[in-house]
């Protein structure tokens, strides 16, 4: 049996509405709180897919973790030296985030572990992981194919080293971030351009000792991180696809209540902006060191345009929404330097090219991005590949299409945002959704 959706075109969106909680915080408040020392609350975890892949690993890693009330949970600390082995593999599921920040962790750790994945991590690159942590002494090792299932031997202690790092990634950062916290020395880490620094701001919220100045990221040692009660904002990735169904529909106004800001998580409503977009933020606050505000849209006529480079690590989770952004504007919209989005749940490029290509829209592949023409859309049947951004990407494109899109292979979306199908229902997108 495999799930659909089928989005008739709809007219009006509107409604106050809030997201659930953003997927890489939520990751991570799991995994330091786990480490850290002392009992703490996280409210507005994100309960999806990848997330509870990440619960049910520290369960069997020793943590206790209650479930207090929807979204709300209590984890009892083990101390940066308090996890223990396991013979059962660790099933990180569907999720790269796990994966790979759990490959740096259980680098660090005197038990060894296996991280084992679904069909789509298991083709996913694990290369860009390993070498940085072999370089700091992990015994570590990949399939044939340099990808999962990963091995990891204990070993005595983790060097530290000064990386420059080759690939624009949160996830390879945060790898060599959370092996380092367990170094003889600091580690020193050079992004090109810099990425989502969740990792480094709850490390230091939870009194870590991480410093960042011109694209350079210093990570002191720990003994100790202490635990502190951690408030998910709303995820600006999932948000994304109501700020594109509202900009794309007709006479349409919504209001997205506590979503995190992070600047370096914003670069799709920089993108949509230059685009035309009326978006405003409101309210600007703090859940502790992580930038939160309401988002307000309004319908809006969107123009083609060459998406600036400094863009694309901000906006890379954004790129499916944003394709569709582009097909419903004038003009063509241009995407280079994003050769990443190959290695995503899907290969973006390709699997969003294929589905514009079913509706009708011009667009030209390259290597690491595409060319859009804006058009009319049409009415089609489109895979999702099983990715859960290409096919909420595509549901949202069934707002404006001249007739109704089904897309296939839907379950996906419960990895990152499991009310979707609901919060469309709720703000007048016109879906329906079946099993067959
Ligand atoms: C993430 C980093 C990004 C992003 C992913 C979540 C994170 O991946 O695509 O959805 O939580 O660190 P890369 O680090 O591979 O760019």
């Amino acid at each position: 049996m495999s799930e659909q959706y089928t989005v008739h075109p709809s007219y009006k969106i509107s409604g106050t509405i809030n997201v659930q909680g953003d997927k890489s915080i939520s990751h991570r408040s799991l995994i330091l709180l786990s480490i850290s020392e002392g009992t703490a609350k996280i409210t507005g975890l994100l309960e999806s897919e990848d997330c509870l892949a990440t619960l049910k690993i520290f369960r069997m890693l020793g943590v206790k973790i209650e479930k207090d009330s929807n979204n709300s949970y209590t984890v009892y600390g083990k101390g940066i030296h308090g996890l223990t082995g396991t013979n059962n593999n660790l099933d990180c599921g569907n999720s790269g985030t796990t994966m790979r920040l759990l490959a740096g962790l259980m680098s660090a750790q005197k038990f060894p572990s296996n991280l084992v994945g679904d069909n789509s991590l298991n083709k996913r690159p694990m290369e860009r992981i390993s070498k940085p942590l072999t370089m700091m002494g992990a015994n570590i090792s990949l399939s044939e194919n340099k990808t999962a299932p990963i091995k990891i031997n204990s070993i005595e202690k983790i060097k530290s080293i000064d990386y420059k790092m080759p690939i624009d990634s949160a996830q390879i950062k945060s790898s060599i971030i959370l092996a380092s916290l367990y170094a003889d020395r600091k580690t020193k880490i050079t992004e090109n351009i810099p990425t989502r620094d969740h990792t480094e701001n709850m490390i230091n919220f939870l009194n870590g000792n991480i410093t960042t100045s011109n694209n350079e990221i210093i990570i002191d040692p720990m003994s100790k991180l202490i635990s502190k009660d951690i408030d998910i904002p709303g995820d600006i990735s999932s948000a994304m696809f109501i700020i594109v169904a509202c900009l794309i529909s007709k006479k349409s106004e919504i209001l997205i209540e506590n979503v995190g800001l992070n600047d370096l998580r914003t670069g799709g409503i920089e993108i949509l902006k230059l685009m035309g977009a009326e978006i405003t933020v409101l309210n600007i606050k703090k859940y502790g060191p992580e930038k939160v505000g309401d988002i307000k849209v309004k319908s809006s006529n969107l123009k083609g345009i060459e998406i600036p480079k400094k863009y694309v690590a901000s906006a890379i989770d954004e790129f499916p929404i944003i394709f569709i952004a582009a097909a419903n504007a004038s003009g063509k919209t241009l995407l280079k330097n994003a050769e990443e989005l190959r290695y995503k749940e899907s290969d973006r490029l390709e699997s969003m090219s294929k589905g514009l290509t079913s509706c009708k829209i011009n667009n030209n592949l390259f290597n690491d991005g595409i060319e859009i023409v804006g058009g009319e859309i049409a009415g089609a049947v489109v895979d999702s590949f099983g990715d859960h951004r290409v096919a909420m990407s595509f549901a949202i494109a069934g707002i404006s299409a001249k007739n109704p899109i089904t897309i296939l292979n839907t379950e996906s979306v419960s990895t990152s945002f499991p009310d979707f199908y609901s919060l469309a229902k709720l703000i007048g997108i016109n879906i329906a959704r079946e099993n067959i």
